[in-house]
């Protein structure tokens, strides 16, 4: 049954903008994977494919990610001892106390040795399975090098490990305490400060939400000439609640937009709207400009890019609060730094054939209900993706993706499909939805209109028993990409 109902779905997914591809892939020297055919053969075989994929060699020690490469670290660390104040105190400044503080989004505090070591196996475990500090995709360069991973060396968790096995030694505290590091800010002219209206977030458990709150807010902008956003940052009003933030951009021009825009502000009293998927029930946005999460700091796009807003255009932004330790009121501001002219337009296209599947009348696809995995694939050419926004490059850069699932997304499987070879693009295998962002590549990936992206989502739907339907709502699913690019130079 199961496999059955993943053949048609995934058929059905490639149907939608797949040509015939070839059946034999050459390796390239970018990153690399064995090619994934979808075919009616894909059910069991295809998932043992896709995780002995997930499970692929590290490039140089050549242990599997399963073993732990700890072994070898653990011996060289044999020789001494590990204590709190020299040791890991030094480890946890760096990686874990900006968000685990007094004060801010995390729920305990990671800077006192009582706090510490009372959480050590939890801390060893979170860091071994490289959870935390969060940082969806897979850094270890099998695919890809990203701009500021935040995983942790090998060596480094093995000093935790081993700080933990061997009971969580304190040491001496007379050693100076760490710096905690600076995150970026911005720098620069052109900074606009947008402080968005005053908000109570509340739970609402009618919707399934117990301890969340998603609220949408309408950002105008004056001005009647084109500028391009290069970089953002965000002042949380209250770093306790606000969990992520997301700024569309949305031109009000296109398919309804406006309208949409102003039935859904009509909807509640206070300001801005309950949304979850993107911008809000129905609105199709030009790209996610802004994504940011606690920890992070500024972004800054790559140098001499920038996102044109056109008058007219707006901003919708997507707080999410997270009630879990804290109540209250927040006004948060978003930093955005503007420029007149760029040397390089930069673009956001986002892709997700099962959410268009569910846009425009008549049943949308949906995942198979109650499976630990289910799931869905699809493959479009970047003509195809570019031309729905009018646009047309002979080759573009890739600066970074977005990965975007809801609350049943698993994992991400994200290649480019030259035609004979498939190169990885990201392997987003601890997706969480409640880390949202842009995953910049250190270097960019630059690809011809007729190579495609090829994505699969894997979703764990146990525990439900209706087919999961493709849409913006809570209980909906996506398996969408958002792909920053920019022509190639
Ligand atoms: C960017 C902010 C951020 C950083 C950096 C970070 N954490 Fe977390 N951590 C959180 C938040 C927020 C939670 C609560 C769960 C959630 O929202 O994902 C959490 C939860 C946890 C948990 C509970 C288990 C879990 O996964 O929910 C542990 C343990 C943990 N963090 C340890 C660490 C350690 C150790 C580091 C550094 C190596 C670290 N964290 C770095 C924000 C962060």
């Amino acid at each position: 049954m199961a496999d059955i109902h993943l053949k048609n779905t995934i058929d059905k997914a490639c149907f939608v903008t797949l040509g015939p591809r070839p059946m034999n892939r050459n390796r390239v020297s970018e990153p690399t994977r064995p090619s994934i055919r979808r075919s009616a053969s894909l059910g069991l075989a295809g998932l043992l494919a896709l995780s002995a994929c997930g499970d692929s060699a590290d490039p140089e020690t050549g242990a599997t990610d399963g073993e732990a490469s700890g072994e070898t670290d653990a011996e060289t660390n044999g020789a001494r001892q590990v204590s709190y104040y020299e040791h890991v105190r030094p480890l946890l400044s760096e990686h874990c106390v900006s968000c685990h503080s007094d004060g801010s989004i995390a729920p305990f505090r990671l800077d006192t040795y009582q706090e510490v070591a009372a959480l050590g196996p939890a801390i060893a475990a979170v860091i071994e399975a490289r959870t935390m500090p969060p940082f969806g995709v897979r850094a270890d360069g099998s695919c890809r090098d990203w701009a500021d991973p935040r995983w942790l060396g090998d060596d480094d968790i093995a000093t935790i490990a081993q700080w933990v096995e061997e009971g969580t030694m304190e040491g001496d505290p007379t050693i100076e305490a760490p710096l905690v590091p600076q995150l970026p800010t911005l720098e620069g002219d052109g900074i606009e400060r947008v402080a968005l209206p005053n908000y109570t977030p509340h739970a609402s458990p009618e919707a399934g939400f117990e301890l969340d709150d998603y609220q949408c807010f309408l950002v105008e902008f004056d001005g009647d000439e084109d500028r391009y956003l290069t970089g953002f940052d965000v002042e949380a009003g209250n770093d306790k609640l606000v969990h992520h933030v997301l700024g569309f951009r949305v031109d009000p021009a296109f398919l309804g937009n406006g309208e949409t825009l102003e039935k859904l502000d009509a909807l509640e009293a206070g300001p801005g709207w309950d949304c979850y998927g993107a911008a809000g029930e129905g609105v199709l946005p030009q790209g996610v400009p802004v994504t940011w999460a606690p920890g992070q700091g500024a972004v800054h796009y790559p140098d001499g890019v920038g996102v044109r807003f056109s008058p007219g255009d707006v901003m919708v932004v997507q707080m999410h609060y997270n009630l879990l330790d804290s109540q209250g009121m927040d006004q948060t501001s978003i930093n955005l730094q503007w420029a007149d002219e760029v040397e390089r337009e930069g673009f956001q296209i986002l892709w997700d054939p099962f959410l268009f599947s569910s846009i425009g009348g008549g049943g949308g696809e949906t995942l198979e209900a109650g499976a630990a995995s289910v799931q869905y694939a699809w493959n479009a050419s970047f003509e195809s993706m570019l031309s729905l926004d009018g646009l047309a490059f002979d080759s573009i850069d890739i600066l970074g993706l977005i990965p975007h699932m809801h609350s049943r997304g698993r994992s991400m499987d994200i290649n480019i499909d030259r035609g004979d070879t498939m190169a990885c693009a990201a392997d987003v295998d601890r997706y969480d939805y409640n880390w949202q962002r842009t995953y910049f590549y250190e270097d960019p990936i630059t690809v011809g209109m007729g190579d495609r992206l090829d994505v699969v989502c894997d979703f764990d739907t146990t525990g439900i028993d209706a087919p999961v339907a493709a849409g913006f709502g809570t209980q909906d699913e996506m398996c969408l990409v958002g792909i920053f690019f920019a022509p190639s130079e």
